[in-house]
């Protein structure tokens, strides 16, 4: 089976390759990455949607159009995810790519609007949606989500984006401290990664 990820974010494919790996031995992925110039020139995906949902069915239809008519022999996953802070009233949600100018200082944002608040007003949760096209068409959409709190400093350099002030128990390790295989075990991807799973090997099957 061939599966295109709509991706370019170095961390989402990292954790969606290997997810996808341990569960589809004989799965074949590729990412934006792996485009050709001219297939990447094609590819364009704004982020115009003011939901995971239509941003994911951008992305995936903006690489379906990038691979052409003759390329649409596969599978296109796209993954639209964010961050969503309680005190926040949800923020930054489908902006958390675009909440600062980088990662260390969109976490800093995030500590310092926390800053001397009690845990139980420190939740927060990842939410991740993928769209699966198959031969470029019939969108189906997956969500997943993991609830947390937001760690009361920094800590740890593993994983991407928000996850070195996540702790899925109120002062337990954040996710930057823990291991891939211990943050893939539980998270938001993960779970919506389940059911993407369930779906291919049901169709798959059939
Ligand atoms: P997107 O590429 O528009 O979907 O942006 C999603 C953003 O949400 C990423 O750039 C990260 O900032 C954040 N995000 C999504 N999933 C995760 C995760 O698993 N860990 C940490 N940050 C994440």
């Amino acid at each position: 089976m061939k599966l295109f990820l709509a991706s370019e974010n170095a961390g989402k494919i990292r954790e969606l390759k290997e997810l996808l790996a341990r569960a589809l031995p004989d799965i074949h992925v590729m990412s934006l990455v792996d485009l050709t110039a001219e297939e990447r020139d094609k590819y364009r995906a704004e982020e115009t949607g003011k939901t995971y949902a239509e941003n994911a069915l951008i992305k995936a239809r903006g690489l379906s159009q990038a691979l052409g008519a003759d390329r649409q022999d596969g599978f296109i996953l796209s993954d639209d995810s964010g961050f969503e802070v309680e005190f926040l009233g949800g923020e930054p949600g489908v902006y958390s790519a675009r909440f600062a100018a980088n990662d260390a200082e969109r976490c800093e944002k995030i500590l310092r609007a926390v800053h001397g608040q009690p845990v139980e007003r420190r939740r927060a949760r990842f939410v991740a949606c993928l769209v699966l096209l198959e031969r470029g068409v019939n969108p189906v959409c997956f969500f997943g989500r993991k609830d947390g709190f937001i760690s009361e400093s920094a800590r740890g350099r593993a994983g991407f984006g928000y996850d070195p002030i996540f702790s899925p128990l109120a002062g337990g390790k954040t996710w930057g401290e823990l291991s891939a295989e211990e943050k893939n075990a539980d998270s938001h991807r993960s779970r919506a990664l389940d059911l993407v799973i369930q779906y291919l090997v049901r169709v798959v099957k059939d």
